[in-house]
């Protein structure tokens, strides 16, 4: 199948999650972000005030959707009016892609809230392809798909995650959501080579980076997204960098989310980073970032970023 380089899809820059207790602050400064991420479920069935405040975002900045309620490994039936309500807000809001992860999250019309991992054998590979051809065709255009984090896996598995993620993207056309340190954490947990990983996937088929912190438990690693990116993870973007030509990255932090202010420091300086490693040329000029600070809501959100299936509305 001939698919575009990165599915055509330009490289924005850096982005950010767009968060609730942010809104306000973004609506009056209107910061120097070079992109906003937004989670799917958090605004599809909402025309009260986050759909608003979406709207006039969108006015400002490219979006693109994260989902996670696809659950595209389960074994129910694909969820028609949920991909029509994606399909129409991704028109509304001209969504550059929208995305979800490799992973099931229910089965029997029960829902986890987690993000499961899959058993990676031909026979769920087979099913994922079918599946993923249902949602393209639903959705009309190549769906992205996120490498998730894992702490179990499957005896029964035959292949590793990247031929199957490989495999995958070559029988749909698909495209791949490299979450970096997605990579490095499962590496610890499953004791793997995450270069070896980052090596093997398809790069010409990754749109989007992901970039976070997590919580290191010595015996294994969780995906808090609550720290900095660490140095490793940095090294393991630096390699996913030269060998996809760069992409669209976004600096996930979902728990304990810190004033935009704060928030927004951390995203300059990974900029500065960026960029004083060649990493990303200036998208627009970072320079003289000083937000005031709006404080943001304390305690209203859990370290899984499963909690934004909740729609927020107001
Ligand atoms: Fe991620």
């Amino acid at each position: 199948m001939k698919v575009p380089k990165q599915l055509g899809h330009a490289n924005l820059g850096l982005g950010l999650g767009l968060r609730t207790p942010h809104f306000d602050h973004i609506l009056e400064h209107r910061p120097k972000v070079d992109w906003f991420e937004i989670i799917s479920e958090n605004f599809m069935d909402s025309q009260g005030r986050p759909r608003h405040v979406l709207d006039q975002i969108a006015e400002h900045y490219p979006l693109v959707m994260h989902g996670v309620s696809l659950s595209i490994g389960s074994t129910d039936p694909l969820n028609l009016e949920y991909l029509k309500k994606l399909k129409t807000l991704a028109g509304e809001i001209d969504a550059k892609w929208v995305s979800d992860h490799l992973c099931w999250t229910g089965v029997a019309g029960q829902n986890s809230h987690d993000l499961l991992p899959i058993p990676l054998t031909e026979e769920s590979l087979k099913h994922v392809i079918e599946r993923i051809h249902v949602v393209q065709d639903v959705m009309e255009q190549a769906f992205v798909f996120e490498n998730p984090s894992s702490y179990v896996g499957f005896t029964g598995s035959t292949m590793n995650e990247w031929e199957f993620l490989g495999r995958m993207t070559e029988a749909t056309g698909c495209g791949l959501l490299l979450d970096v340190n997605n990579v490095y954490v499962s590496a610890r947990n499953h004791d793997f080579d995450p270069e070896e990983y980052i090596r093997a996937i398809p790069h010409d088929r990754v749109v989007q980076f992901h970039l976070a912190g997590h919580t290191d438990c010595t015996t294994h690693l969780i995906d808090t997204h609550d720290h900095p990116v660490i140095a490793e993870v940095w090294a393991l973007y630096r390699l996913a960098h030269e060998l996809t030509g760069g992409v669209s990255t976004l600096l996930e932090w979902d728990a304990n989310i810190p004033p935009f202010e704060e928030l927004h420091a951390e995203v300059l300086k990974s900029k500065r980073y960026l960029q004083e490693e060649g990493l990303q040329g200036p998208v627009v000029d970072w320079e003289q970032e000083a937000c005031e600070c709006v404080p943001a809501e304390e305690g209203c959100v859990s370290p899984h970023p499963l909690h934004h299936n909740t729609v927020e509305v107001e």
